[in-house]
């Protein structure tokens, strides 16, 4: 199982733009990112890259029950980061609903927004996904952490920056979530891969 010194580099979102700018690699396409929740990283991802096509995938139903351990310092419950949960109605920061969110989203018109259950994504032409050269992973725990890598394999691409908003470098209790399904992906496909960021942000480059 893949791990990491805590005290690695953190992969702030902004930090992409260096990375893929670098030249011995040969990153191209567009971001797609699992789990929009508030649109927060949509948007910056957005600004970042306005060349960019971002497809961002959500249900808004928030967490499922997962099998794996819960870290006792995460908010990872069932049904944590849906929009309709009554937990966030003081909460600004929350969208109360998907139109509020589409209204937030008004002047980025690069962002894609595709509403489903990551388990049950079909192709990524089904979306007008072509090559893709970054994916922001963010739905938090191991199930829809493996669906989301398993629809990243199905995308073009031959070189992929993946950023890992949960991976807690060195934090052995959450060895069984981000961590676990990118080490179970990368034993499946036998992806070369070089870890740029291993702090509480993870980071990777992928090559196939
Ligand atoms: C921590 S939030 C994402 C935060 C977001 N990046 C932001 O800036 O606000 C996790 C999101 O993952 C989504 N998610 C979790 N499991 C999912 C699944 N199986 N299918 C689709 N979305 C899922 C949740 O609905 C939630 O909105």
């Amino acid at each position: 199982m893949i791990n990491t010194n805590p005290n690695y580099e953190t992969c702030q979102i902004s930090d992409i733009k260096k990375i893929i700018e670098k030249k011995n690699y040969n990153l191209i396409g567009d971001v797609i990112e699992f789990g929009t929740f508030t649109g927060g990283s949509t948007k910056t991802l957005s600004s970042l890259f306005p060349e960019k096509t971002i497809f961002t995938i959500d249900h808004f139903q928030g967490l499922e029950k997962t099998n794996k351990n819960v870290p006792k310092d995460s908010d990872w419950i069932e049904r944590a980061f849906a929009l309709d949960n009554p937990l966030y109605v003081d909460n600004s920061n929350v969208p109360k609903s998907i139109d509020e969110l589409l209204e937030r989203f008004k002047g980025h018109d690069n962002i894609k927004m595709i509403i489903s259950d990551v388990h049950q994504l079909t192709q990524p032409s089904d979306y007008g996904i072509g090559k893709i050269a970054i994916c922001n992973l963010d739905v938090d725990i191991y199930e829809p952490a493996v669906s989301a890598l398993e629809f990243l394999t199905k995308c073009e691409w031959s070189e992929v920056f993946i950023r890992f908003d949960d991976w807690h470098g060195g934090e052995s209790e959450y060895d069984q979530h981000e961590r676990l399904a990118f080490s179970e992906w990368i034993e499946k496909y036998k992806y070369e891969f070089i870890i740029t960021h291993g702090g509480f942000i993870g980071g990777v480059y992928v090559k196939r």
